[in-house]
């Protein structure tokens, strides 16, 4: 039996899904609701079978309620069905590309460790991490493992 390695996509099918990405997450920015911190963030997130979900960031009056848009677009992706996820785009209207914040870092981490994070600004400044970078050393459900006795 001959054993193939698996298909993979070429380097152009990677670059276009990425721009789609990012396309989307730009789009989603459009609808955040940031009347607090004026701060407009759009995240969209490529799970394993090629779905996109989109999220913004929703604040609050009641300030600790908001909610960014990169947790918004894990919630949605999870209510779909998804659980596997590779690149997650996040767009803001920033000068300099902005990484993903510390809670955001810990929710992703629960399902993709490799994450790819890509981070555009409008005026075309990009930045990419694998979510390992922006997160050494985390907490995840394997280290629940070792507290059972
Ligand atoms: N925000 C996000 O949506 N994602 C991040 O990763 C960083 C911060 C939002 C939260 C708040 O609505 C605004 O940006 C300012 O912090």
């Amino acid at each position: 039996m001959t054993v193939r390695p698996a298909p993979s996509k070429g380097d152009a099918e990677v670059a276009q899904t990425l721009g789609a990405l990012r396309d989307q997450a730009a789009r989603a920015m459009e609808a955040a609701y940031a009347p607090y911190s004026g701060f407009r963030v759009g995240a969209a997130l490529l799970s394993a079978d090629g779905a996109v979900a989109a999220g913004c960031n929703v604040e609050n009056a009641a300030y600790p309620a908001g909610v960014c848009a990169e947790r918004v677009a894990l919630g949605a992706a999870v209510a779909q069905g998804h659980r596997e996820f590779l690149a997650l785009a996040i767009a803001t209207e920033a000068q300099e590309p902005t990484p993903p914040c510390g809670v955001c870092r810990q929710a992703l981490v629960e399902f993709a460790p490799d994450l790819v994070v890509l981070s555009v600004t409008r005026g075309g400044r990009e930045a990419r991490w694998t979510l390992h970078e922006l997160l050494p050393h985390a907490f995840t459900p394997h280290s629940l493992d070792h507290s059972r006795h």
